[in-house]
């Protein structure tokens, strides 16, 4: 595997705001306690998968309160309360549940959301899904209450189309306020946001993409494919998820283990490496661990560079996954 290199990451700009994060931060779904669909690590775990994130360099983290209503919050914060850092060394992004609730809710329960990431701040608040009651607009002018309250620093959204991406810039720019990005299911094997015009936007009006299930979901650690009987243990809505692309992938992978052979290194890294700098630096990604093992080969993406010919051969064969 890989060697060991000091960390000192170069971040990157989310979006128009002041915040800098590494290209890689650490989805934290996984340690929701949700058993039914992830084999949830415990605290213990919990503990070493973020120490050995920040010691990597790795600097932001991101979570919500649909991960257990407050469980993955909480276990992040106390397992970063335990590596003895400080609020202003790292960056935490959460996310506001909107499903059958309105936009008066954001007010409702965001000291829930803070108390829960006690003593860390949240740095950004996003919608986890463009799903309320209320409009992107009222949805919006909430946020920006918060952020003028000093209750959260930065805005986001997530899920959202490119028409209500740019809606939400709109209504924040009257407000001051730039829109910091746009969470969206991205990686080698779901392009959606190349097509759907939301990369198109995000270039356009420089809103971050932060690249969720970047790994589709431990599919492009070639794990699966190497030992199929892994897919039988999984819980059954990730069976289903990881099962059906099995066979439609199994070039790609060949691709991607023959660049990790010649570098040395995790195919996950290269599957990381590749979103991370494939649209220069607009796309940032979240892969989520459940083992330390793991979140060591993902924080290995950063320090990877991949040469044009590789990065074009991934591009090409995973045009082709269908
Ligand atoms: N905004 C949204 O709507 C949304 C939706 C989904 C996810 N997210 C965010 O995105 C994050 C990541 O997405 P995701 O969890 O869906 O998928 P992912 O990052 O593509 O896959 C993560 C899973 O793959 C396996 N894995 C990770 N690294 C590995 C490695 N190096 N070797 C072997 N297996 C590895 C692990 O599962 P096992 O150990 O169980 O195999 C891990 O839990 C989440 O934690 C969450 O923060 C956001």
């Amino acid at each position: 595997m890989m060697k060991r290199v000091p960390v000192n990451i170069e971040k990157r700009y989310l979006g128009k705001t002041d915040l800098q994060a590494t290209p890689i931060g650490l989805g934290c779904w996984q340690f929701s306690g949700n058993r039914s669909y992830w084999n949830s690590p415990p605290q213990q775990e919990v503990d070493k998968i973020v120490k050995i994130t920040l010691d990597g360099g790795i600097n932001w983290f991101d979570t919500a309160e649909f991960y257990g209503r407050g469980v993955s919050e909480r276990a992040l914060a106390s397992a970063l309360c335990k590596t003895g850092i400080v609020n202003h060394d790292v960056v935490i992004a959460t996310k506001w549940f909107p499903f059958f609730r309105t936009s008066g809710n954001i007010q409702h329960t965001i000291d829930k959301r803070i108390s829960c990431l006690s003593p860390y701040e949240i740095d950004l608040y996003q919608i986890h899904m463009p799903y309320s009651f209320s409009s992107v607009e009222a949805q919006m002018n909430a946020m920006a209450s918060l952020v003028r309250e000093g209750k959260i620093k930065h805005i986001g959204v997530s899920n959202f189309s490119a028409a209500q991406m740019r809606r939400a810039h709109a209504v924040l720019a009257k407000h001051g306020l730039p829109l910091a990005s746009n969470q969206v299911w991205f990686n080698l094997v779901h392009r959606n946001p190349e097509k759907n015009g939301v990369l198109e936007a995000a270039k356009e009006l420089n809103i971050s993409i932060i690249a969720y299930t970047p790994l589709a979901q431990g599919l492009l650690t070639g794990k699966f494919h190497k030992n199929p009987e892994l897919i039988k243990k999984l819980p059954f809505a990730r069976r289903i998820q990881v099962g059906r692309k099995i066979e439609k992938t199994r070039n790609l992978i060949n691709k991607l283990e023959n660049i990790a052979g010649a570098h040395n290194c995790s195919l996950s890294a290269v599957a990381l490496s590749w979103i991370i700098n494939f649209h220069g630096d607009i796309v940032l990604a979240i892969p989520g661990a459940t083992k330390t093992e793991q979140a060591q080969q993902n924080i290995d993406a950063q320090t990877l560079k991949l040469t044009p010919q590789e990065m074009a051969d991934l591009d090409e064969v995973s045009r082709s996954v269908k």
